[in-house]
């Protein structure tokens, strides 16, 4: 069989691993936006070129006629990629465009969740046009100043901004908020929630839902905590699939989440979605909310949890385009993994490192090596680009023993790049859960 894999870096290559230990050896067939090794090495034929370009990547998949297409970035799912597959005859694990919108439009996914899941919001208003006055008031009366400013449409993971980390007065705010208005034609203001953020994700068709482990994320740059936003640091799991700082009930209210927003996506729609429902929560004092929701696998996440898998990824992308998605087909290895990103030194701030060489030592049998933003030239070396670089993930029976293969990995490799060590520590772990404690004290 053939699969058409339409990618942009780590996430893919790690989709690119799982598809290929499938019983059904497919042949993978790779669009991607640079010459990444890790798929170039696992996919047949690899083409290189603009993955929005949706007349080439068309006529890419007119040619080459795949039995199944698998979309992994958010912004060929969310400008409609999976509707011109699917209207070729291809299956695809991708949601269409309207259904994407859970995660493409901000304002969509507040107001759908407010009809089925009024408890997992944050207050919240939509304005489509500046009213200095009336949002004021919002913001210093009903927030008391605590609020988050988002872009309504994809912005690669930028388009939020939050009060006293980004927006340092109310006057910031606004001029976000105008700045929003006149770009997307429309602006989300909502409570700033205080928490420990994590996500879920589950593969979806319709209202079948089944989980995969849950995962914590660390978007900021740097160590601690600090620095700005990037696409996403590093990320661990746990052995028993749940996290060290979260209650059983946690989970369970995630998982029941998700399921309600397949539901609520069907009713609202008329049609499944089919693929990766990511949900994106915090734990908060009272229990789980929303912050917001992704219709893709998650990079780094989908490093995470992709090694674990011990079932079969086409499998389960064949039953999710067929609507027969059960539950037994979905397993995964007991185990932990911590994944850290390497980037270039002066990542996310600048790209001065651009086209710089990298070395990587042999991979050891408990980690994994995914090539995220890193183009292979002629001779074989492998140049950075000015996005995240590669995805390391130890995997161990705990976390520390992850971090620590993970770690190892990462400091091995040669050239200007950098990570956050403190992924995955034991201290950073007790952080999360003494931020829980504070927040619901016995
Ligand atoms: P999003 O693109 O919606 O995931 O937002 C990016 C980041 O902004 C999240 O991972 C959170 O750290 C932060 N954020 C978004 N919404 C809120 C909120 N209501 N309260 C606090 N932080 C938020
Ligand atoms: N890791 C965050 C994201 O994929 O959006």
């Amino acid at each position: 069989m053939k699969i058409l894999l339409v990618a942009s870096g780590a996430r893919e290559h790690a989709i690119a691993d799982a598809l290929a230990r499938s019983r059904h050896h497919p042949e993978i067939v790779s669009v991607c936006t640079t010459k990444n090794p890790g798929l170039k090495k696992l996919s047949s034929e690899l083409y290189v070129g603009e993955i929005l370009d949706f007349s080439w990547v068309m006529e890419i998949a007119k040619k080459t006629k795949p039995d199944l297409a698998v979309v992994g970035p958010d912004d060929p799912i969310g400008a409609g990629l999976a509707d011109l597959l699917e209207a070729a005859g291809i299956p695809t694990m991708a949601p269409k465009k309207s259904l994407a919108r859970i995660e493409s439009s901000k304002s969509f996914a507040r107001d759908l969740l407010l009809k089925v899941a009024p408890d997992s919001l944050p207050k919240y208003r939509v304005f489509t046009s500046f009213e200095p006055k009336e949002l004021n008031t919002f913001i210093e009366q009903e927030l008391k100043g605590n609020y988050v400013v988002k872009f309504d449409a994809l912005k690669g993971g930028k388009g939020v901004k939050v009060s006293g980390e980004h927006l340092m007065t109310i006057e910031e705010g606004l001029q976000y908020a105008k700045e929003c208005i006149e770009v997307g034609g429309r602006v989300v203001i909502e409570e700033k929630l205080v928490g420990v953020e994590f996500s879920l994700l589950s593969f979806t068709s319709g209202t079948q839902v089944v989980d995969m482990p849950a995962i914590q994320d660390h978007k900021r740059a740097y160590a601690g905590d600090t620095g700005p936003n990037t696409g996403g640091m590093g990320t661990y799991s746990d052995v028993n699939h749940s996290l060290p700082f979260l209650e059983e009930r946690d989970l369970a209210r995630a998982g029941e989440l998700n399921r309600i927003t397949a539901k609520a996506l069907l009713q609202e729609c008329g049609e499944p979605f089919k693929g990766i429902l990511y949900g994106g929560f915090i734990a908060v004092e009272n229990g789980v909310k929303v912050i917001e929701y992704n219709a893709r696998f998650g990079d780094p996440e989908a490093l995470n949890v992709l090694p674990l898998l011990t079932s079969d990824l086409v499998d389960i992308c064949m039953a999710i385009t067929e609507e027969k998605l059960t539950p037994d087909l979905v397993t995964f290895a007991k185990k932990a993994t911590v994944c850290k990103y390497l980037t270039p030194q002066s990542y996310p701030v600048s790209k001065d490192e651009k086209g710089a060489l990298v070395t990587f030592p042999p991979v050891p049998a408990d980690a994994h090596l995914f090539f995220g933003d890193i183009a292979e030239d002629d001779e074989g070396n492998l140049h950075l680009g000015g996005s995240r670089t590669a995805g390391i993930v130890g995997i161990g029976a705990s976390i520390a023993e992850a971090e620590r293969i993970a770690e190892s990995y990462c400091s091995s490799v040669g050239g200007p790049v950098r990570h956050r060590e403190d992924i995955g520590t034991e201290e950073l772990i007790r952080m999360r859960c003494e931020t829980m404690h504070s927040l619901r004290p016995r």
